[in-house]
This record gives C-alpha cells, structure tokens and sequence, in this order.
C-alpha cells in the first residue's frame, strides 16, 4: 500500500546526482580519492581525528569490538532498546551482551545507574546509543568508564552532527559508530563510518576494513605501491567512491536538514503537549539533536487501545508509523542473556515512532496528530 505521509522520505537533490555522474566518468568507482575527501569532511564535521568510511555502521560496531580487543569471556554493557545490529556487534566476537535499562520513558537512552550496576571484573565495554539522534549521558558514562578502566563504543547511527556540551556526539567514547543507510539523516542507500582520536584503533581498523591487506587497490592503481603484505585477518567492508560522493553531497544538506527537522519536532510537540494520552520523550531535551526519529509513548493509565492496534488505525489514514524499537532481549537468539528492564519494557509496548523527513509540511503533521487522538479515542 501507498502510505498518503510515509514515516520517511529522501533528501536528495541535483548534487547527489552530479556526484554520482562525476565518479562514474572518472573511472575510479571502489574506495579511492572520494573516499578520502568524504572522510576528511566528516572528520571536520565532528572535530575528530579519524573517520574511516565503511559499507555500514553495522561494520563499524565489529570493528569497534575487534580493535578493542573484545573477545570471549569479556562482557559488554548495552541497552536493549536499539537495533539488533548494536549487540550483534558483541556477539560477533564472542562476548557477553549485558542489557541496561534506559532512564525513563522520557529520556530513552541508557541509565548510567544501572550501567554501573552492572559491571562486573569482565566487563570491556559500554556500548551506549544516542537514541533517535539524543545523546545518552556522557559525563556521567565517560566517568564511569574511567573510574573502572574500561572502554566507551557509541552507537551514535541516528546521530551525525548532533552536538553534546560543545562536542560531537560519535567523538566523545573511544569509538564512534554512524549509519548512512537509506532512512538516516544523511544516506548513500548502505554506509557508515568508523570514528576515532586513536591513532592505534584507526591504524587496525584500516587494516581490519580491507582484509588485512598493507596496500589499497587504488595505491596500486596509481602506482604507489605495487605488492602487499596481509597481516591480520581482516574483512571487506569498505566503501566505494560513488557512495562516498553521494555523502559527500548528503553532508552539505545536513545543517539544513537538522534544522527543518528541528523545526517541525517543535511543531509535533506543540501539538501534541497537554494530551494526557500521550508522553513526550526529549520533550526538553538542551542539545542539538538530528532528529532522527519522532517518538511518542503512549500513557497505559490513559490509553484503552493497544498500541499495535493504534498503529493499525493510523494505517487506515495512510499514515505509516514505527516502532523504536522492539527490544533485543526479548528476540529469541538473545533470551539467554534476559535481565529485568522494567522502564525498556514498557516503553518498548507503548512507544509509536511518526513520520519525520525534512519535506514534512506542518500540514501533514497536523494531519498525523489529528488522526492519532482519533485512534487512541475511538
Ligand atoms: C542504533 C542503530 N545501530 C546500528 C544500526 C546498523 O546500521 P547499518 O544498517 O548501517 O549497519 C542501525 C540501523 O538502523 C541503528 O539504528
């Protein structure tokens, strides 16, 4: 069926177009010189040292793990609430997902209480997630990772250029992790990159990302090198030049994307705050966001319909809605490693993602939330 207001559209354009044209008539479509323009850019963008593109985000988790030596036996703090991709990470090397809760059903990220509860002498890493673009606590995570000598990865896939008390979320932990797939701020249909100010991690991520190999095709390509060594064992999960050029057009949008969808999220809240049916998480959130996605949980004590039945009705006004997200631990190859999460549970039932992408019209958000006061009273 076609949805009359998807949850997502693109923010593509001309450029994107231009950009694609340009490397195919170059002749030089792997990983090659864009690449290394589109990391330098995105480098700037976040004022850190490294930024290796990769062919997804979900690479970049692996990377994380691998360059920080994670393996079995270690364990690994991560919310439940987030994308199967962010624990699989864990479990590709082996290690030991353990859940945290979130705060509340207002600030849906990590609850660093509980976090700490959970450490353990095996625990290597948190692997926290910036939530639809807002930043989990990262004093309070930074320090406790310091005090215990442990690591910091963040999953910051929702969260290119969104600010943190002067910083760049994806910067702050000792590795930062971004999408590009075809429904995030900024896409090249599949991508992510890899974020660090380690010299270390970003020496062995290079060599991890393309097999291990010492030399890059393009180098031979151009003469630089002519032979190569392989010494690890690594994966082929690099990007190509006609991706980074779509991102590298995609990054000058991004400021203007963020701040259209800033607007029309003030638009939702004005809308919709003071409906005792409806919880606004990040409603006073004090940072720049992305705004990668718009959440609303819906009030059990107010609210007699389900929320999948909700998303059914708002269905049949053509709206498409979302679910962020089903959590991991309640996926059967996760079972095992349950732990109660009493605040990720309930917001895992009543949350309802609506539609948000930069061409909105406010029209279209008054449209949404009319016919979700209808589904929730009808
Ligand atoms: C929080 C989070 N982490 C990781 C990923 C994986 O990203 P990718 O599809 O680029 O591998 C996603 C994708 O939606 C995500 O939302």
């Amino acid at each position: 069926m076609k949805y009359k207001i998807p949850l997502f559209k693109l923010h593509y354009g001309k450029s994107e177009e231009r950009a694609v044209l340009k490397v195919l008539r170059s002749k030089w479509i792997s990983m090659g010189p864009i690449t290394e323009d589109f990391e330098t850019a995105f480098a700037g963008r976040l004022h850190a040292k490294h930024v290796l593109a990769v062919s997804s985000c979900t690479d970049a988790l692996h990377l994380a793990m691998l360059v920080l030596g994670i393996g079995e036996g270690d364990e690994v703090i991560v919310p439940a609430l987030t994308f199967v991709a962010t624990v699989n990470a864990i479990r590709y090397v082996r290690a030991t997902p353990v859940f945290a809760d979130i705060k509340s059903s207002v600030d849906l990220t990590v609850d660093p209480d509980d976090v700490a509860n959970k450490i353990t002498p095996k625990t290597k890493a948190i692997l926290v997630v910036h939530y639809g673009g807002y930043a989990a606590d990262m004093d309070t995570i930074m320090a406790l990772a310091d005090k215990h000598g442990i690591s910091v990865v963040e999953d910051a896939a929702h969260a290119p250029d969104a600010d943190y008390k002067g910083k760049k979320l994806g910067a702050i932990g000792d590795i930062g992790c971004f999408s590009f797939f075809a429904n995030k701020n900024i896409t090249c249909a599949k991508g992510g990159a890899f974020v660090t100010n380690s010299d270390e991690y970003a020496q062995r991520a290079r060599l991890l990302r393309s097999h291990g190999m010492t030399t890059l095709s393009y180098d031979r390509a151009t003469g630089h090198a002519v032979d190569y060594d392989v010494l690890d064992l690594g994966y082929n999960y690099r990007i190509d030049d006609i991706r980074a050029a779509i991102l590298l057009a995609q990054l000058e949008r991004l400021s203007t994307d963020i701040d259209k969808r800033s607007t029309l999220v003030k638009e939702y809240h004005r809308l919709l705050t003071g409906i005792d049916e409806i919880i606004l998480p990040f409603e006073k959130y004090p940072y720049r966001s992305s705004h990668y996605v718009m959440p609303v949980v819906l009030n059990a004590v107010k609210v007699n319909v389900s929320r999948d039945e909700i998303r059914r009705r708002l269905q049949l006004h053509g709206i498409q809605t979302s679910v962020h997200y089903p959590p991991v631990n309640r996926f059967d190859i996760y079972k095992e490693y349950h732990s109660p999460l009493p605040r990720t549970e309930s917001v895992a039932q009543s949350e309802v993602t609506l539609p948000l992408y930069y061409s909105l019209e406010t029209s279209e958000i008054e449209a949404v939330v009319e016919s979700l006061k209808i589904s929730m009273r009808e």
